[in-house]
């Protein structure tokens, strides 16, 4: 089990096809939330030329469940190898000793935007996603082990996050837009603090 003062538990994709993914309930407090969601608002309409997404910018860490992470990123590493071994970023450089930077910010996908073709994170150790606007959308598909299963998800569901440890071989995912802009909290904690790059 991880041990984490914040509720988070396996998602029901079965593992053996789709890896480990975990699911993070209510991930910002309401008050964070309320402030995400404000940004958004202040945002207006996504330009339907923008492809495939806007970014707003959040001090890091954006969030209490953010900076625990970022703060315990070696006991989810740890957590995963014990629990879904496999070729794991995180496994594949012995940076512990160089520590690791976050990038956190939000992300809109303007409406009807043409899917974003599926991707590993392979250059990232954690992504997490959460749903932030509307209340109805299009969640981010897992493609399976190397591509060869149906694509599944987790529902799409406002402040219920997502969280997986990229590997070569299972977390290959892609999003596409629907019919109003599309936006989600986007995390990801790299292996080392600098040239840290925009990511997909
Ligand atoms: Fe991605």
């Amino acid at each position: 089990m991880l041990d984490s003062p914040h509720e988070m538990y396996p998602s029901s994709l079965p593992m053996e096809d789709y890896g480990l993914i975990l699911e993070i309930p209510d991930f910002f407090t309401s008050k964070e939330l309320h402030s995400v969601q404000q940004k958004i608002q202040d945002y207006g309409q996504i330009d339907k030329k923008a492809h495939p997404y806007v970014t707003l910018d959040l001090d890091v860490p954006a969030c209490e469940k953010s900076k625990w992470v970022s703060d315990n990123c070696q006991e989810i590493f740890d957590y995963f190898e014990d629990t879904f071994p496999t070729d794991y970023r995180f496994s594949r450089y012995n940076t512990r000793s160089d520590g690791y930077g976050s990038y956190e910010r939000l992300q809109g996908n303007p409406m009807n935007m043409s899917g974003y073709p599926a991707h590993n994170d392979g250059g990232k150790c954690i992504t997490i996603l959460c749903p932030l606007s509307p209340d109805e959308s299009l969640p981010t598909g897992f493609h399976g082990l190397d591509q060869m299963h149906p694509v599944r998800s987790v529902p799409w569901k406002i402040n219920h996050a997502i969280l997986f440890c990229p590997s070569n071989n299972y977390s290959w995912h892609s999003y596409i837009g629907s019919d109003k802009d599309r936006w989600i909290f986007h995390y990801n904690l790299f292996d080392r603090l600098v040239n840290i790059a925009p990511s997909k």
